[in-house]
């Protein structure tokens, strides 16, 4: 496990997390298949699971980003969109609880990946806080 600062104030949380994308975008490389290469090496036969990859795993990602950052922000849809999206999850297959705790942990581990020498503790801590939101309320709808 990473090593993680003392929790951020909410106040401050977004742009810790914006700071930590431009250390991400400086990378220059699109987070999907990097974020996917970890996923189904851990996970190979979740692969067989998406018959459009080339449109859903942009949209997963995309969702997730959006959805953290929401979250930071205090948004007040997330709540209903995490789980109407939790609900459409069970046409796609069975993904126990665990499993989306794994996910955002490599979501995580893929941005500190990208960013190498630019990631830092605090964005480590900012990163986890918001993910372990989405967590509570994924866990919630599950
Ligand atoms: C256990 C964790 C998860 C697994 C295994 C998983 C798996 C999948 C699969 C199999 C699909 C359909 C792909 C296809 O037919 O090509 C899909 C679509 C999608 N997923 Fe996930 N997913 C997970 C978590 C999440 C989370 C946390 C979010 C967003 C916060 C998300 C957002 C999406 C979106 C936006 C799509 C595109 C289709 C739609 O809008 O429903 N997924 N996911």
């Amino acid at each position: 496990m990473a090593e993680l600062a003392a929790a951020i104030d909410t106040d401050r949380l977004g742009d810790v997390l914006e700071q930590s994308l431009y250390a991400v975008a400086e990378a220059g490389e699109d987070i999907t298949p990097h974020f996917f290469a970890r996923f189904f090496a851990r996970h190979p036969d979740q692969q067989a699971m998406f018959f459009q990859p080339s449109v859903s795993c942009g949209a997963m990602v995309n969702e997730i980003l959006e959805s953290l950052i929401a979250l930071a922000a205090k948004e007040g849809w997330v709540d209903t969109s995490i789980h109407n999206l939790v609900i459409a999850h069970r046409c796609y297959g069975n993904f126990p609880l665990p499993l989306y705790a794994e996910l955002l942990d490599l979501f995580v581990e893929t941005l500190a990946e990208l960013a190498g020498d630019r990631w830092s503790v605090e964005f480590e801590t900012a990163w986890r806080q918001v993910t372990a939101e989405l967590y509570r309320l994924i866990a919630h709808a599950h």
